[in-house]
């Protein structure tokens, strides 16, 4: 696909025999995501989901967001895990980097972000930005029931029915959640908000390209429409096993590399647009492959940035992580460093040069550096950053994920892992219901 290549040739190497014994199971699960007959089979409603979006749901979704560009300076997106990082990552990468400084513009609210954290100071700063200003909710949530966007909500519904009127409110909250159960869709039904179904058979971290994601990316003036595109002709190009399958060759290396022992995926931008798609991408790859024991753990980092922290490690530390780097082919913007004819900074070798020439240049020195340090780098080359291209990604990597999950063996679509900490959280915070936990939980104390 000519928006995106990918490029194993510095990394394959590493471990050729093992990317040979992988080719039949990488052609099964593609059959079974195709077939619906691999574990988790329930939730792969994402598979075919890009082509199945009504023309008539992404209407809805744009008059939405129009009601709220015209009614808010800012819109609060209130959502954890699956439920935000999708949304956020796409915005960040198709917005001014420094849009939250200006102030709001008529018809172009701010996108916020809630219920991501249990930051008391982060709470109250949030709520006195917004304090007798315009804004508008986006409450996502898939269960309905997380703690988290729980308490947010509760915090900022009160606020804006404080300043608006809850009658007015009520126009201004919008709840994306499933279609019968969980107490937002109680609350958002005897309310009478808006509201918007995250499918049964979509995971939380796959559901970027349902409501989810798509409603606060409109909110924030992108082409939903050119996103779900770039995610269609993905699927397309991705449908049946073979050397052009950019998703199974991807899946593969990273199998084979895995089992020659690399078992850490770093997956490296230069760009710092691209910070918040790597922390969605985390979420995808840990939460569908970190179980039963087994599963690479993906982490990340912003280049050139944190060459200049990392980069030791990187470089010459245990030698059991791989490098998969996303290169934007295109800059939107040209800016050349200038002339200066004193050259006190010693840098006029590089004036006339565009700003990304150099970045290239980082990144090319980076790559043969840390190939031959030991590191396995995997290319993925974007066309430019624009919501096509980005719909294709993300398509891309859920494709490959749900694959590579099956190579490895695992169910790439529960998360029974998810529930533990929230047992004990339960336990200790006394919520009725886990009165045995809670005195199991303070015996241990
Ligand atoms: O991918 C997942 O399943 C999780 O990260 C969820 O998205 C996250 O826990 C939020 O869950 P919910 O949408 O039910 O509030």
């Amino acid at each position: 696909m000519k928006a995106i290549q990918l490029n194993i040739q510095d990394a394959v190497y590493f471990a050729e025999k093992q990317f040979e014994a992988n080719k039949d199971q990488a052609v099964e699960a593609i059959t079974k995501l195709e077939n619906g007959t691999g574990a988790g089979s329930d939730f792969i409603g994402w598979v075919k989901l890009p082509k199945e979006v009504p023309a008539e749901l992404v209407d809805r979704i744009n008059k939405t967001a129009e009601r709220l560009r015209e009614n808010c300076d800012y819109v609060v997106c209130i959502g954890i895990g699956g439920s935000y990082l999708g949304a956020k990552a796409v915005i960040t990468a198709l917005s001014d980097s420094f849009a939250d400084y200006y102030a709001p513009a008529p018809k172009s609210p701010k996108v916020l972000y809630a219920g991501q954290n249990i930051g008391e100071e982060y709470t109250a700063e949030l709520q006195k930005l917004l304090e007798g200003k315009k804004f508008g909710i986006i409450v996502i949530s898939k269960s309905g029931t997380t703690t988290e966007p729980a308490i947010a909500f509760r915090v900022l519904k009160d606020q804006l029915e404080k300043q608006a009127g809850k009658d007015a409110a009520k126009n201004l909250i919008v709840a994306i959640t499933d279609a019968n159960k969980g107490a937002l869709r109680t609350m958002a039904d005897k309310e009478g908000y808006e509201t918007y179904v995250i499918p049964d058979n979509v995971g939380g971290r796959f559901s970027v390209l349902t409501p989810v994601g798509l409603l606060p990316i409109a909110v924030a003036g992108h082409d939903i429409q050119k996103l779900l595109n770039g995610a269609a002709d993905m699927l397309e190009a991705t449908l049946h096993p073979g050397p052009d399958n950019i998703a199974e060759t991807y899946a593969r290396v990273r199998n084979a590399l895995y089992n020659n022992g690399k078992k850490i995926e770093l997956l490296v931008n230069y760009n710092p647009k691209l910070h918040y798609f790597a922390e969605w991408w985390k979420q995808l790859y840990g939460e569908s492959e970190g179980k039963e024991g087994k599963g690479i753990f993906p982490a990340s980092v912003d280049n050139t940035t944190d060459l200049h922290s990392m980069g030791q490690w990187i470089q010459e530390g245990e030698r059991t992580i791989f490098e998969t780097v996303l290169s934007v082919k295109k800059p939107a913007v040209s800016v050349r460093v200038p002339e200066n004819a004193e050259n006190l900074d010693g840098i006029n070798y590089l004036a006339g040069k565009n700003i990304d020439e150099v970045n290239k240049m980082a990144e090319l020195g980076t790559k043969i550096a840390h190939v031959e340090g030991g590191v396995p780098n995997i290319r993925i080359e974007l066309d430019k950053l624009d919501e096509y291209t980005l719909g294709a990604l993300i398509y891309f990597f859920e494709k490959a994920c749900g694959i590579s999950g099956y190579i490895l063996g695992v169910n790439p679509f529960n998360q029974p892992g998810v529930e533990a900490y929230k047992k004990n959280m339960f336990a200790l915070l006394e919520k009725p219901g886990y009165e045995k936990e809670t005195e199991a939980i303070k015996a241990k104390l």
